[in-house]
């Protein structure tokens, strides 16, 4: 069996997962989005307090797997410094005290193989990472065999989800709040701009839809804001839609995928249905209980990574906190 831990944001998260089987025999995750959400999002030094608090009381609870435990894995990049480095150094304690090796996980990765917790894998994909730190389009033929081919050149997509809901006074994260607000409003009220709509680029941009928004909600009332959400989630999704209708001129994926946190979003699903019709290529989607931070998406890459062997010695695994993805 391996034990992961996922501490790269503010999420707790701790998984036990059989090597041979696949099957996931422990899970369990501690979010702190309560704890963050009067500051409207994430204050590095107190999610890493609270992992300090949180992983001891999870590991605690795996106990009876110790015996039978072959590796330890855990997000080593990218995420918070602070945070990643309370789960490596726990990770290391864990290598140092059973005598096993340790596995350093990539969280993007680890989000693109949610998709297959207690699955075989299908490659090739082309998958569309949208969480809080990370929008991009990647091109996965195997583990070792990950290209980006498109990514955001500032804010992420649930970054600007987590920004609009903060000017509206919602609470954090923002993304399923955003949704639920929209649901009752007009998404053609606002006349947002679509991001970089004139440039040939295939990129990704959040930035000055943000600030658009920004100006929408200081001329508002309150009454207004359902109608900013549903016109502010129309134009974030229609973004994606455009720049992947222009990268599906070039490359016909067979298997399209949405990962990551924001790919819980419903509107954006089913824009991304509809865009993959003509195609005829087949969208494959993460459990939703899996599509936000985890610790079963890492033990999942780590079973792949440990049939390769490919361990890192305690002076080897570092923290970083940009991906080389
Ligand atoms: O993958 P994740 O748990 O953490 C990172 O790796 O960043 O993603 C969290 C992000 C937050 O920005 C959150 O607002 C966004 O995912 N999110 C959503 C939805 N649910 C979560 N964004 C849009 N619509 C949603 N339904
Ligand atoms: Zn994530």
């Amino acid at each position: 069996m391996i034990l992961s831990i996922e501490s790269s944001c503010d999420d707790s998260a701790i998984a036990i997962t059989d090597i041979k089987t696949k099957k996931l025999l422990f899970h369990k995750k501690i979010s702190q989005e309560l704890e963050h959400s009067v500051y409207g999002g994430v204050v590095p030094e107190l999610a890493a307090r609270l992992h300090a608090e949180a992983l001891p009381k999870i590991l605690e609870e795996c106990r009876a797997y110790f015996k039978d435990l072959k590796a330890v894995a855990v997000t080593s990049t990218p995420g918070l410094a602070v945070t990643l480095v309370e789960g490596v150094t726990m990770a290391k304690a864990i290598s140092v005290a059973l005598g096993i090796p340790m596995i350093g996980v990539n969280h993007l990765i680890g989000h693109i193989y949610s998709l297959f917790i207690e699955k075989e894998t299908q490659f090739p994909l082309t998958v569309l990472l949208v969480s809080g730190g990370h929008t991009q389009v990647m091109e996965v033929k195997s583990l070792e065999q990950i290209e980006t081919v498109a990514k955001s050149m500032d804010d992420s997509f649930g970054e600007s989800f987590d920004k609009c809901a903060k000017m509206m006074g919602l609470g954090y994260p923002g993304g399923p709040l955003i949704q639920e607000l929209a649901k009752g409003g007009d998404r053609k009220r606002y006349n947002f701009t679509i991001p970089l709509s004139q440039s040939p680029l295939i990129a990704f941009s959040y930035s000055g839809l943000k600030n658009a928004v920004r100006l929408a909600v200081e001329k508002a009332t309150e009454e207004d804001y359902k109608d900013i959400a549903a016109s502010f989630e129309h134009i974030a999704s229609a973004h994606l839609i455009q720049k992947l209708k222009k990268y599906f001129k070039d490359v016909h994926p067979k298997t399209f995928a949405i990962v990551g946190g924001a790919s819980a979003n419903l509107y954006l699903r089913a824009q991304i249905e509809e865009l993959l019709k003509p195609h005829n290529a087949k969208l494959l989607l993460s459990e939703l209980k899996y599509c936000s931070d985890n610790a079963a998406m890492i033990g999942r890459v780590a079973i792949e990574m440990y049939e390769k062997k490919m361990f890192s010695s305690l002076d080897e695994l570092e923290i970083s906190p940009k991906s080389k993805l």
